[in-house]
């Protein structure tokens, strides 16, 4: 049976939020065996990103660029660690109209462009299990 086009298809990427992102480059480096694939500042977050592959799935390094990042909020009051979970989907709108009515939180009601030539949109931890949730489509796709 074919999946339906408003599942998610694949766990995308781990998020993890890191105060050096030098040092945690090098320590992934020596861990995965292999460089990250892509380093990306995202100016709408205020972070630095560096990717990682790991078979299908991926690893995002995120480190802030300011005291107003998402991210430095974040390390304000907790370690470092994973910051969030990130599944593939193929149609982002539909999916977020499914969870939506599904009585999942959004924290945006347009999806917006990410790192990695992506479309995503978050779930509020609050209703998804303590879990940041990022969905995640294909900038190439439409969306
Ligand atoms: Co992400």
């Amino acid at each position: 049976m074919p999946a339906p086009a408003f599942m998610p298809t694949n766990l995308e990427h781990l998020g993890l939020a890191v105060r050096d992102l030098e040092a945690a480059t090098a320590l992934y480096t020596a861990l995965l065996g292999e460089g990250p694939y892509k380093r990306e500042h995202v100016a709408t977050e205020a972070v630095d990103t560096v990717f990682f592959r790991v078979g299908s799935s991926k690893i995002e390094l995120l480190a802030a660029t300011s005291s107003d990042s998402a991210i430095y909020k974040y390390l304000d009051k907790k370690p470092e660690g994973i910051h969030h979970v990130a599944f593939e989907v193929a149609d982002i709108r539909a999916e977020m109209a499914r969870l939506r009515a599904a009585g999942f939180t959004l924290l945006s009601d347009e999806p917006k462009p990410g790192a990695d030539n992506k479309w995503v949109c978050f779930i509020h931890p609050k209703s998804a299990n303590g879990v940041l949730v990022e969905l995640c489509q294909d900038r190439a796709d439409n969306a």
